[in-house]
């Protein structure tokens, strides 16, 4: 039913200021109303508004790489003021994955949000992986998760309701599955999707894994393969292999939480999630905080099927260009270790695994204990050699001991 005086009041302001008062890039009467008769300015919409759209068709940089860079952050946040408070036990200063605050001496509270674009092209499916994704930087402080905030970007005027209703039910369900409590939320009208959940969960203060802790000799254990930002970009340049697809959407919607756990029983100290900033972005922080060099086994790190073909193509994306500029400062490549298995390095992560650093004693119970909770894909990717500057030198595979 379209209301017509309302459309006329409406209209008329428009077209008396000479362009539409909802968008004034647009003339009155705009290309819509002349294809469609209607008028999104007076509330009409359409019809027919997509229902089936492929998700990841909508946008320009899918998941976790439309993350801003490491480089172009530090000089975005350069020289804002610092927080000077006791409570504050981690703030942004240490790169760590979320803030942490104490409440009393055996709790502190810790909060970390996390937003992006669509990664599948199911709008259920993206909502899980929004959930996992967002949750999962509560795991890697070795924080139980409590409850979210829900953060949506939504173009409400040109896709149905229905998708956004979708990507929600399916973030909720996720949290439910995690134990988190959604307490509400914001939107905002936007020409591309974005979605995400603020967290916030409690830890014990002695009992936060932190990136500053590793030590020589500590193994590093990764949980989940890695790989997902070049098969999302290989996907939409109509490239990626089914089978390595469908193995990345699978990790992505699973919760750290059995790898949390298991970490937690282990009393490791230091962690961190896989996310926008690869493997060699995050697993160089935790070298840099904690002041050691590392060594990464390239034919030990587990990974999507077809991940390392598109790699050698040249199915290489912007997103990982940009990880390469900040984190190969970290990098030293050993001769036999492939150019390629570098750019596996670079991959932009969208809900990957947790990056953990144990004690070598610790190590081989630890391992055994994730793959008994079903953390399948687990597996030593490397080790702390010595104190030292950060840096990670990659060897094509483990030296024989
Ligand atoms: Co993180």
């Amino acid at each position: 039913m379209i209301d017509y005086q309302k459309r006329k009041r409406v209209m008329g302001r428009s077209i008396k200021l000479g362009h539409c008062i909802c968008n004034p890039k647009d003339p009155c009467p705009c290309d819509l109303f002349k294809q469609k008769n209607v008028c999104l300015c007076a509330g009409e919409r359409e019809e027919d508004a997509p229902e089936d759209v492929a998700l990841t068709t909508l946008v320009e940089n899918a998941g976790c790489a439309s993350k801003i860079g490491q480089e172009d952050l530090k000089r975005a946040l350069a020289g804002l003021p610092r927080v000077f408070d006791p409570r504050v036990l981690v703030s942004s200063d240490t790169c760590d994955d979320a803030g942490v605050y104490k409440l009393t001496p055996n709790t502190a509270l810790v909060q970390s949000v996390d937003v992006f674009t669509p990664v599948v092209d199911d709008p259920y499916a993206f909502g899980e992986i929004a959930a996992a994704n967002s949750v999962s930087d509560i795991y890697a402080m070795g924080g139980n998760p409590l409850t979210a905030l829900s953060i949506v970007a939504f173009p409400i005027d040109k896709l149905s309701p229905r998708i956004m209703n979708r990507m929600l039910q399916g973030g909720v369900d996720k949290l439910r599955e995690a134990g988190v409590a959604v307490l509400g939320g914001h939107s905002i009208k936007d020409r591309e999707i974005k979605f995400g959940f603020a967290v916030t969960g409690l830890v014990h203060p002695d009992k936060m894994t932190v990136n500053s802790k590793a030590e020589p000799g500590d193994v590093l254990i990764l949980t989940k393969p890695i790989g997902t930002g070049t098969l999302s970009f290989a996907r939409q340049i109509g490239r990626a292999p089914a089978e390595g697809l469908a193995e990345a959407e699978l990790s992505m919607r699973a919760l750290n939480r059995a790898a949390a756990e298991a970490m937690s029983a282990a009393g490791v100290t230091t962690a961190t999630d896989i996310t926008g900033f690869g493997l060699a972005g995050h697993l160089g922080e935790i070298a840099a905080q904690s002041g050691v060099e590392v060594e990464v086994y390239g034919e030990a790190i587990p990974v999507f099927t077809g991940v390392m073909d598109l790699i050698r193509e040249g199915v290489i994306s912007g997103a990982v260009e940009r990880n390469r500029e900040y984190a190969s400062a970290f990098v030293k490549r050993e001769k036999g270790a492939g150019e390629e298995l570098e750019t596996l390095l670079y991959d932009p992560q969208t809900s990957g695994g947790l990056l953990i650093a144990v004690r070598k004693s610790k190590a081989p119970a630890l391992l055994a204990a994730l793959h008994k909770r079903g953390v399948s894909a687990a597996a030593v990717i490397g080790r702390v050699s010595r104190k030292g500057a950060a840096r990670i030198v990659l060897r094509a595979k483990a030296p024989r001991s």
